[in-house]
């Protein structure tokens, strides 16, 4: 065949592929599209960087191959906002076409999406938004994160076996600073200790001090705090300002205040805080060292936090489940989410079948200086596999 015809031939058999299945469709095809809706810009943005950064370090270390699907991540903006997080949402879903969505920082912005999820069966890996109720907001939620009760029961178990008797409780008012106030004061009280004082602080643009002087008057035992990330430095400046401990009040709290990539800016005051929570940058294990090695090699010594990790076993737990199903997404995808069991950085993690949400260690952490010099929470006692007591009961 001369030249000419032989390319005459290879055009008509483009085109005639070409019109059978459009190259778009074809792309879309081979490509399994991953939208993340993440505070990248705003107040919390620093969690949203650790999320998107977590979910690329596993692409990383694991390729962006599997099943014989590219993985695409398109990062999308909430700015903090739930309509933001509904409108890009909706956007992820009818104009990026992606099969699978996740992420979701605060409460209120998960809650927003949910019947986007629900409408456009889309599967949805909620890795941080810790409320309990979150994972009954969609059937097609999975969560990789954590709830508050489930990570507040540890140090409410642990203050009253330690002589803290006397407690005022300090939360961040809105979903997760009531779930983790609730879950403190019933464990608390089953263990005979009591609550002196129960106060809530507004989410936005927070103003201890004058909370703070209040509980230091009231001389408890101790301060029970809940603080979404980030929020952590300018509590414990003013903690510190306002001479709690010297007033012999000590600070408990969930790992949310003392999360590790500020921690070690946090200063002395941090100090002998014990915390209960589901991930340490220090926990012991092969996979966490490798973990903590990786990411901080990645992202100029930065240390991963929980909102890294939950994003990191977000990315397995979809990965292994494109696995599962040969690549096939939408309701057998979710299916294959369901009852998935495996090691994370953070110790064994199980996604319950029933209830769409995660099974895992909860620690009890105190924070000290170990031997390079910087802050770490080292975990020194352990609550075994903890479902969410929210859907316990
Ligand atoms: C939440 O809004 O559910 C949330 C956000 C940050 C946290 C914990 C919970 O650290």
């Amino acid at each position: 065949m001369k030249r000419k015809q032989l390319l005459a031939a290879l055009c008509a058999g483009v085109f005639a592929v070409s019109s059978m299945v459009p190259w778009t469709a074809q792309a879309k095809e081979d490509t399994v599209k991953v939208g993340l809706i993440l505070s990248m810009t705003g107040a919390f943005a620093s969690t949203g960087i650790q999320i998107e950064q977590g979910a690329r370090l596993f692409m990383k270390q694991h390729g962006d191959t599997v099943a014989g699907k590219k993985i695409e991540l398109v990062i999308k903006d909430d700015t903090g906002a739930p309509d933001q997080a509904r409108r890009v949402a909706q956007e992820l879903v009818v104009q990026d076409q992606v099969d699978v969505l996740g992420g979701f920082v605060l409460t209120p912005l998960a809650l927003a999406t949910a019947q986007v999820s629900t409408r456009s069966k889309t599967p949805t890996i909620v890795m941080v938004a810790a409320t309990s109720s979150v994972i009954n907001a969609s059937p097609y939620f999975v969560r990789s994160s954590f709830t508050m009760p489930q990570v507040t029961i540890g140090v409410a178990e642990w203050a009253p076996a330690n002589g803290i008797k006397n407690v005022a409780t300090l939360v961040s008012d809105y979903g997760p600073g009531i779930d983790s106030e609730k879950a403190f004061i019933e464990r608390f009280e089953a263990n005979g200790g009591t609550i002196v004082e129960s106060i809530r602080v507004p989410l936005q643009n927070p103003d201890f001090a004058p909370f703070l002087q209040r509980v230091r008057n009231q001389k408890p035992d101790a301060v029970f705090v809940f603080l979404p990330a980030g929020v952590g430095t300018q509590f414990m400046k003013q903690f510190a300002d306002r001479g709690l401990a010297e007033a012999g009040v000590r600070l408990l709290a969930t790992g949310d205040v003392v999360e590790d990539d500020i921690l070690n800016g946090m200063g002395d005051v941090a100090l002998d805080v014990v915390t209960s929570h589901h991930y340490s940058a220090a926990h012991p294990s092969e996979l966490n060292k490798k973990f903590v090695q990786d990411f901080k090699e990645a992202y100029n010594g930065r240390r991963p936090n929980y909102m890294a990790v939950a994003a990191y076993d977000g990315m397995k737990l979809l990965y292994n489940a494109l696995e599962a199903t040969g690549g096939k997404t939408g309701d057998e995808l979710l299916e294959a989410m369901k009852g998935q069991k495996f090691e994370s950085p953070r110790g064994p993690i199980h996604i319950e079948a029933d209830t769409r949400d995660i099974v895992q260690n909860v620690y009890i952490r105190r924070v000290e200086r170990l031997d390079d010099g910087e802050l770490y929470n080292v975990e020194f006692d352990v609550l075994e596999q903890v479902r969410d007591p929210g859907q316990s009961k």
